[in-house]
């Protein structure tokens, strides 16, 4: 299984959801999606990240913004599934591939998406940034108040460690389950930590449990155990072990090892 990385590009976006299905299988996605996830919540999700990819990204280590790399498996023909948009979908002619890039497209395996800040901000940057945000959109049948909350707790979380100084924050990190412990998860990190070295930024993140150990052999550094009450928004996870989250930073140069944190 020959892998290789590039750029995200909007006709992944079918691979995206099924790599996140599966990924987060475990974890708080059930609760996110208590009922299973609707055609109207994927045309949500979709039509969201399309404009993310139209709008958010960065195209060069000085620009502010996201950075999405996928992984896939030189040696496997996309899922026939991967290549098919919701007919109800408006910019569905928009994205899909032509008939003869379907015949050559190759699975998908796995996604990170890093957000990149080169650049120290001044306060009134941060709050002007804040401000402009907005209020999250959420798809129709997620549990909006659990977003909600995760996003505020990572947000403070972030004001805490990272405060006005630049940073490469890994967003997402997502292997396909059938691909997971084959490197495909440390091909997607090297090419983050190609680029905060090149910008000379520390890297930051909050770990699951199962991704803790990849990133201390990154160089990656525990900073806090966040406890995150999920019953309170999600009672559906009365029964769960507790949902935790370790913020991570790797400083910057930080180096990759084979120790274990
Ligand atoms: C966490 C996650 C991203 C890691 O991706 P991955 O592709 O499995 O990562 P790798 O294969 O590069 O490394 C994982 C482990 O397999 C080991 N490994 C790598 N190649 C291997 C191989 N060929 N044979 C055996 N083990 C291997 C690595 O050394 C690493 O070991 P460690 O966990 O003891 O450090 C993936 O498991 C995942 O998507 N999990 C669910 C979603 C999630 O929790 N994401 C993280 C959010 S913070």
């Amino acid at each position: 299984m020959p892998i290789q990385i590039r750029e995200v590009r909007p006709s992944d976006l079918p691979a995206r959801e099924r790599i996140f299905r599966g990924a987060f299988s475990a974890g708080l996605r059930p609760h996110i999606f208590p009922n299973g996830q609707t055609e109207a919540d994927l045309i949500h999700s979709f039509t969201e990240n399309l404009e993310g990819l139209k709008t958010k990204m960065s195209t060069s280590d000085d620009q502010p913004g996201q950075r999405c790399f996928v992984a896939f498996d030189t040696d496997t023909p996309a899922d026939a599934s991967d290549l098919v948009f919701p007919e109800a979908w408006e910019h569905k002619a928009e994205v899909a591939l032509s008939e003869e890039e379907k015949k050559n497209a190759k699975k998908v395996v796995g996604i990170a998406i890093w957000v990149l800040q080169p650049v120290a901000r001044t306060q009134e940057q941060y709050d002007k940034e804040a401000a402009e945000k907005g209020p999250n959109t959420h798809s129709p049948s997620a549990n909006g108040a659990l977003l909600d909350a995760m996003d505020a707790a990572m947000t403070a979380s972030k004001k805490k460690y990272l405060g006005l100084e630049p940073y490469l924050y890994l967003r997402i990190l997502a292997i396909d389950p059938a691909y997971q412990r084959r490197g495909v998860g440390s091909l997607l990190l090297d090419q983050g930590m190609e680029i905060a070295d090149r910008c000379g930024i520390q890297s930051y993140l909050e770990a699951t449990k199962v991704g803790r150990p990849l990133y201390a052999k990154y160089g990656y550094e525990d900073r806090e155990n966040m406890d995150f009450d999920v019953v309170k928004y999600a009672p559906t996870a009365k029964d769960d072990p507790p949902h935790q989250f370790m913020v991570m930073i790797r400083p910057v140069g930080g180096k990759k090892s084979d120790g274990r944190a």
